[in-house]
């Protein structure tokens, strides 16, 4: 049996939204499924506007473009991320400021932030590493005091929340992603939920070319112009008629995973008991989406052998980020704040389990009993 790392979920109505996109001869982001899309966010997070945009990177890039980023500006953020976190800052001649983070979920480390603010600070972007939710309230709370703005990247963080309140409404700004490897997908595709109302004006005039088209349509002015800074951060129709069937079965395909999830929880403890690994830990004030299973194993020697043991037993598991602050163009671009201790350290040791919506309970006992095996050998 063959077990891959990952399988899109599927739900019921991609098909027929995607005819229906086809029948209403409006395939540009204008459409009524992008309407609808949008309006599922702002009333399940709640948010106050949500651009359904081409990815979460492209999301995150137009947060930059609303939080006016440039040379000399430096944004806070985890080094344990993927690229895009940082590279959307490099993009605007801004400096990445990597932090460290918390042993316990990965997740930037406040007081690290606290000691990476400077008169130059102008974004914090909190990363919800696996569907955890980061100290949003200590966040929050030291960018209040700094005026500095908040941009969740919230790309694994549907469906879960932080002190009972959803990931991607804590921010000023938050970026989702619905890119075929989380939890809800339409292919390649992201959203951006907007909580400032400061941010609201502006937002419809970037996402659309920097024009103010969007007055055009409401009738409000007779023809549209260049406003301000911009660019086409709407997603095909087609597109988001996939992702409105998705975000409707949303629960279920979350409530699958978190049964997963806690199969692998329960299925390790005995070797976390033993010594031999660590499992994930989910904060009790955090309510989470099983976005990622995921172990740490003592060194990172014993993380490639049991990732070459899961691979010849047919299970495909993986690594994670390579810390950015080594990375060539983190490097370059970016700057350190303080220790890096446990980015080096967890990084290296952190291996991802096989996780999707439909992965039947059978396989990820087969997983379960294939880790069983590679540590009864290791005795
Ligand atoms: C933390 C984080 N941010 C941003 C992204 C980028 O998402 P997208 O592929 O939708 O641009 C990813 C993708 O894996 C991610 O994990």
């Amino acid at each position: 049996m063959k077990i891959p790392f990952n399988i899109p979920p599927k739900s019921s109505n991609e098909e027929k939204y995607i005819s229906q996109a086809i029948a209403n001869k409006k395939l540009s982001g204008e459409g009524s499924f992008n309407k609808k899309c949008a309006e599922w966010f702002n009333k399940n997070l709640p948010t106050l506007m949500t651009v359904i945009t081409p990815s979460c990177t492209s999301a995150l890039e137009m947060a930059m473009v609303l939080a006016d980023i440039g040379p000399g500006d430096e944004v806070i953020l985890p080094s344990f991320t993927f690229t895009s976190t940082a590279n959307v800052v490099a993009l605007y001649g801004s400096v990445p400021v990597f932090v460290d983070v918390d042993p316990l979920t990965m997740n930037i480390d406040p007081a690290a932030i606290q000691r990476a603010i400077t008169p130059r600070t102008k974004v914090i972007m909190p990363v919800h590493y696996a569907g955890v939710g980061c100290k949003m309230d200590e966040i929050m709370a030291l960018a209040n005091q700094h005026g500095i703005w908040v941009v969740e990247d919230a790309a694994q963080g549907i469906f879960a929340s932080y002190k009972g309140k959803a990931l991607g409404t804590w921010g000023h700004m938050a970026a989702f992603s619905f890119h075929e490897t989380k939890n809800i997908v339409c292919g390649e595709g992201g959203a951006l939920t907007i909580n400032d109302p400061r941010l609201v004006a502006r937002a419809e005039i970037v996402r659309d070319k920097g024009t103010n088209r969007q007055q055009f349509l409401n009738g409000q002015v007779d023809k549209y112009t260049w406003q301000d800074k911009g660019s086409s951060y709407l997603l095909s129709e087609l597109s988001a008629a996939f992702l409105l069937s998705q975000l409707e079965e949303g629960k279920e395909i979350t409530a699958k995973r978190l049964a997963l999830w806690n199969q692998y929880h329960q299925g390790l403890a005995d070797l976390e008991k033993n010594g031999h690994l660590q499992r994930m830990t989910i904060p009790s004030e955090c309510q989470a989406n099983a976005h990622i299973y995921y172990l740490l194993l003592n060194s990172s020697e014993v993380r490639a052998a049991l990732w070459t043991y899961l691979k010849e037993a047919g299970i495909q598991s993986t690594t994670h980020y390579v810390a950015l602050h080594s990375a060539p163009a983190g490097v370059k671009y970016g700057r350190v704040s303080g220790s890096m201790k446990v980015t080096d350290d967890l990084s290296n040791r952190l291996l991802r389990l096989p996780m999707w919506a439909d992965l039947s309970s059978d396989e990820a006992a087969l997983v379960l009993e294939k880790i069983h095996s590679f540590f009864k050998g290791q005795a």
